[in-house]
């Protein structure tokens, strides 16, 4: 098969080489894969700084892979060929709370992922693909939109009524939007741009803050939700920002820490926690279960992800390069016609 491959860290030494197609082993499934989505930790893969010591060399990279089943390997009962699936970043962690080693098996990176024109998966890891997505929409679901939904709902418990703070318009904040406003929350963007921010309301944001000129953006959220400030905020920044979110939460509100855009470390005020009562929840995506619940809830209710840009397989570089950029939307490769 063909396949893209990590020989080095660095963009230069991702390199399209031929390989064995895998053969399924017990309990697996092998997919022809149609379509796989970039998220940020695919470049912080490329570029050596995501758990750099755990990828193996010649790593082939990426999760969020949809596909068709092409054989299933012994014992396997609950997959077809022909099925559609998707992959699941987690792969390991199935329900309820996670292990320690979790991150261990993660697809991608350090175990291969879907950047190739095979992919292995475990078949009770596996999860199938909405029916009302094509393969490249569901490219864009396992790690985005179940880090948006498992912030918003699984941790989150949201309401309709509740009031949300979504930062940014990159790949989780979108979903993050689309979902809380489908879900009948008011939902607070902010960006940089205000052009985005008008995209950002067509998606369902209520309230549009852009937080360059308006550097004080939590006070700002004060001032929108009667100085109470939300609900629920979902975090993508990290560093001082984590402050300010603090700030911008109502007391004993709940704030997802789901990004480290702005540093991987935070100086966080204690006092204003503290007397916040606020509960920040780290977020690591989530588990296969979530999943499957947030995808009755697409099957249901409908979700239109938003995609920048499909690139050809042969064009990989080009897509790293523009997820390096910059994009509104996910950037998919596609591919298998
Ligand atoms: N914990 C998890 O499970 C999990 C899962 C997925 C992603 N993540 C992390 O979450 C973060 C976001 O991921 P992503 O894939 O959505 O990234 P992305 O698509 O690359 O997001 C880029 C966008 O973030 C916004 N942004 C950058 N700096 C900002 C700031 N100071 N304040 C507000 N917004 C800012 C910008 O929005 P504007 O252009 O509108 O200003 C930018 O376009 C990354 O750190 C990623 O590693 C974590």
């Amino acid at each position: 098969m063909r396949a893209w491959q990590l020989e080095d860290f660095g963009l230069d030494n991702l390199r399209l080489a031929e390989r064995p197609t895998p053969k399924p082993g017990p309990g697996e499934i092998l997919v022809k894969v149609s379509a796989v989505s970039l998220n940020f930790r695919d470049k912080a893969i490329v570029d050596g700084v995501y758990n750099p010591e755990k990828m193996p060399k010649n790593l082939i990279p990426v999760n969020d892979a949809a596909g068709v089943v092409a054989e299933v390997g012994p014992e396997v009962t609950e997959w077809q060929v022909g099925d559609r699936v998707m992959s699941h970043l987690y792969s390991h962690w199935l329900d309820g709370a996670p292990a320690r080693d979790e991150p261990d098996w993660q697809l991608g990176g350090p175990i291969d992922g879907g950047l190739a024109e095979y992919m292995i998966l475990e078949a009770n890891s596996a999860v199938p693909t909405p029916a009302n997505l094509t393969d490249e929409q569901a490219a864009t679901l396992p790690i985005a939109a179940l880090t948006a939904w498992f912030s918003l709902v699984e941790y989150g418990n949201l309401k309709p009524g509740q009031s949300v703070l979504v930062q940014g318009t990159g790949g989780v904040s979108l979903f993050a939007i689309q979902m809380a406003g489908a879900l009948g929350a008011r939902v607070i963007a902010t960006s940089s741009s205000d052009e985005k921010l008008q995209k950002a309301a067509a998606l369902g944001a209520t309230d549009l803050v852009n937080y360059r000129t308006t550097p004080d953006w939590a006070e700002k959220v004060r001032e929108l939700t009667d100085g109470q400030g939300v609900d629920q905020v979902i975090e993508v920044v990290g560093g001082d920002n984590l402050n300010q979110s603090v700030h911008a939460t109502r007391a004993a509100g709940h704030i997802s820490l789901v990004g480290f855009l702005g540093g991987m470390t935070a100086p966080l005020d204690v006092l204003s926690l503290l007397y916040s009562q606020a509960a920040i929840r780290g977020i690591a995506v989530g588990h296969r279960r979530a999943f499957l619940d947030m995808n009755a809830w697409i099957e249901k209710n409908g979700l239109d992800p938003v995609i920048d840009t499909v690139y050809a397989f042969d064009d990989a570089i080009k897509a790293y390069e523009h997820l390096a950029r910059g994009a509104f939307g996910k950037i998919v490769i596609r591919v298998a016609d």
